[in-house]
């Protein structure tokens, strides 16, 4: 008999409205520790806005969101914070401070969240910059590096504070293919390191398959899942075209 782990996220039926306008409806799923996680799904169907819900930067109307075991939506406000400090996150913006060294951005969550002292946290950036394939480049600004280093540096200040869960938006945007099946690989590399549970929201099918253990599709009009899954067998089973249709459309930009 196999032990089933307690989930690392789970989201009971979740609802979220902008104002009048409801973007997510009855959205229920879980992630297991250490899987890599996919929320696929076209344009203007609401991955960031449940991301956003994950990480607390939204509350939802309906329902309620757990990490490991433990409801983070009905949480006080300092259980919320102990729990925000496992998270690492990654936004489609990417958002590294621009007037800031790599080793700076790289800084400020520890500067933040721990009392560290300086050359502690000289020694971490330098290994967090090391673990993404930046050493060296620590005194660099974002401006003098290429799209691609940027993403691994903005991954490097997500893994500052060692996070028990990892989330991205689009990580592989802007990427030609080949930085971008790099970056698959360091996102699994860390996972396989650290066991560390991975969220990304992505329209690259080559990503999906290549590195996702299950995914989510989210659709517009039905505002929650259509589908869920291990890449494969989603692209093969699903009854619904629309599901068929967004991964069979290999190599191209899902717009
Ligand atoms: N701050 C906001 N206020 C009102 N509506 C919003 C806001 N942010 C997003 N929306 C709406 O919510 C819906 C879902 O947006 P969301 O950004 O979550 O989509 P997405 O799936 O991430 O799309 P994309 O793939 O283009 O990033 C869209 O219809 C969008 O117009
Ligand atoms: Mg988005």
């Amino acid at each position: 008999m196999t032990i089933e782990a307690k989930p690392a996220i789970e989201v009971k039926d979740l609802a979220f409205s902008y104002e009048e306008s409801v973007i997510l409806d009855g959205v229920s799923f879980s992630v297991r520790p250490a899987e890599i996680f996919f929320i696929i799904g076209g344009s203007g169907c609401g991955k960031t806005t449940l991301l956003r819900n994950l990480v607390g930067l939204e509350r939802p109307t309906r329902g309620e969101v757990l990490f490991d075991g433990k409801s983070f939506t009905h949480a006080d406000a300092n259980s919320r914070k102990e729990m925000l400090k496992t998270f690492g996150m990654l936004f489609q913006s990417g958002a590294l401070w621009t007037s800031l060294t790599l080793s700076q951005n790289i800084a400020l969550p520890l500067e933040e969240y721990t009392r560290l002292p300086a050359d502690e946290i000289r020694n971490i950036t330098a290994f967090k910059l090391a673990q993404v394939g930046l050493a060296g480049f620590e005194e660099h600004y974002p401006s003098e590096i290429s799209g691609g280093m940027r993403k691994r540096a903005g991954l490097a200040r997500a893994l500052a504070l060692d996070p028990r869960i990892v989330f991205f938006d689009e990580p592989s945007a802007g990427l030609d293919p080949v930085t971008a099946r790099n970056l698959d690989e360091l996102i699994v590399q860390i996972r396989d390191t650290f066991g560390t549970t991975i969220v990304v929201v992505s329209h690259d099918v080559d990503s999906i398959f290549g590195i996702a253990d299950r995914v989510i599709m989210l659709d517009r009009s039905k505002k929650g899942i259509i589908a869920e899954g291990k890449p494969s067998e989603v692209a093969v089973d699903s009854a619904n075209p629309k599901v068929v249709e967004f991964l069979t459309r290999r190599g191209v930009k899902a717009g």
